[in-house]
């Protein structure tokens, strides 16, 4: 950008910080809206690669990881998956929380799979920084699998498993040390969800058609104008819902109801996340020096409580219609709840944790543009490959 540009670009985010319709004369879109129009649809293909993974894109990894993320006798209660909670169309639960070892129930929401590897970050708090090192998560959580390395070393000495797994590693499962079998077969899992892409929505066609037909002086005409308006302008969703899946990746306090233990969201999970035995910069990692470890470093440098405070993961809106209920606490049941939601600003003070960011507030939308954004919210669903 150049400096003019960029001074403009700063000028038009400070205005809408502020929540002044000045520019609602304005015909949408205006050129920097037409560029953040343009970044919504166009993914890449192929997740990108995880240097700390070594068996991430390797097929034989995959195949085990698929094997295994159906496998309950990986849960100490021996009926407890992956699946379980990440099944069906949207790969999730359509209840609030999830249900694990011995009928306990999961604190948050269970976000989906489907399209995982393009996230930077894992969970809403952003505890995990690598898909392999999240899976140790629920595999050891007692309210989820409730298992350690030795109730999966001895599922991984199954004649189907064994060999797959030296195969890939060099030994045997129980010629592993018990954190290194924990965090490959976290590596095999993660190749495995790699593949769980499901991008190509008839909201990519339907932005593409939309940008030609306002570079032709005709935005009003298409049927796609309101709902793009409002998510663009009015809503200020594309602020943080941004770029090919829809998330900036980043994390927010936009006031989501919460008195649980982890309301703090990713200030209350950073600390352990540094710490973290298993975390991009640990020696489980196969790039411990890598642009993910340094990442860490940032993230230790820079954290700042006020903007980490009860802030929680954007998640990607590819899919969502498929992904109910909504928010980590789960407390939207449907599409118009969560428009509902943003409308009224958020939940009310005082029923979350820390400050509410700027960006956040009462929107005024009418029938018409609450149903607009719906439906583009429901126009993101993605095809099967
Ligand atoms: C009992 C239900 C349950 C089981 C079993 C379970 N999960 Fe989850 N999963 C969740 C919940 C709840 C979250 C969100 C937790 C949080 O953010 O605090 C989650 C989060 C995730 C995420 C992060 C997604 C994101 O966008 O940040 C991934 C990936 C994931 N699970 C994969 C797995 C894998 C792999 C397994 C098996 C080893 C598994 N899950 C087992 C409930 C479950
Ligand atoms: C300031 C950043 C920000 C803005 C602006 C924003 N969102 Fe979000 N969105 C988030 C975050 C963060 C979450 C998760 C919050 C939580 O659960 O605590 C979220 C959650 C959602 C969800 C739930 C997804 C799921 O899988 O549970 C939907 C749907 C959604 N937003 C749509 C919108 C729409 C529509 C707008 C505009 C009206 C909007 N967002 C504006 C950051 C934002």
């Amino acid at each position: 950008m150049t400096p003019y540009r960029l001074r403009a670009a700063a000028l038009a985010l400070a205005l809408g910080g502020l929540g002044l319709a000045c520019d609602s004369e304005e015909a949408f879109p205006n050129i920097d809206e037409l560029d953040q129009l343009r970044s919504l649809h166009t993914q890449t293909r192929t997740p990108p690669k995880d240097g700390t993974n070594r068996v991430d894109g390797v097929e034989r990894a995959a195949k085990l990881g698929d094997l295994l993320f159906h496998d309950e006798k990986l849960s100490r209660c021996g009926t407890v998956s992956c699946q379980s909670c990440h099944g069906g169309e949207g790969r999730t639960v359509d209840t609030p929380t999830a249900e694990g070892c011995g009928g306990q129930r999961t604190v948050r929401n269970p976000p989906t799979v489907l399209n995982v590897a393009y996230n930077r970050w894992f969970m809403w708090d952003g505890r995990a920084d690598r898909l392999w090192n999240q899976a140790v998560l629920p595999l050891t959580n007692p309210v989820e699998m409730n298992s350690d390395a030795t109730v999966v070393a001895a599922r991984l000495g199954a004649p189907e498993y064994r060999t797959e797994y030296q195969a890939l590693f060099g030994k045997f499962p129980e010629e592993e040390a018990g954190p290194t079998l924990l965090t490959n077969v976290g590596k095999v899992l993660a190749a495995y969800e790699r593949t769980l892409v499901r991008i190509d929505a008839p909201f990519d066609e339907d932005v593409k058609r939309f940008i030609a037909a306002a570079e032709a002086g005709k935005a009003e005409d298409d049927p796609a104008y309101l709902g793009l308006k409002t998510f663009v302008r009015k809503g200020q969703c594309v602020v943080c819902h941004k770029g090919p899946a829809l998330s900036d990746d980043l994390f927010h306090n936009i006031g989501v109801k919460d008195s649980s233990a982890g309301a703090g969201g990713q200030w209350a999970a950073l600390e352990s996340l540094l710490d973290w035995e298993f975390n991009a910069a640990s020696p489980y990692s196969d790039a411990p020096s890598g642009t993910d470890a340094g990442r860490l470093k940032t993230l230790r440098t820079q954290a700042k409580q006020e903007e980490m405070e009860g802030a929680f993961r954007t998640p990607s809106l590819r899919n969502v219609a498929l992904t109910a209920p909504y928010m980590h606490n789960g407390e939207q049941a449907t599409l118009e709840d969560v428009v509902d939601f943003y409308n009224k600003g958020g939940d009310p003070a005082g029923s979350f944790t820390g400050r509410r960011t700027d960006t956040i507030v009462k929107l005024d939308l009418s029938d018409e543009e609450k149903q607009a954004l719906v439906a583009l919210l429901k126009s993101m669903t993605g095809v099967v490959r």
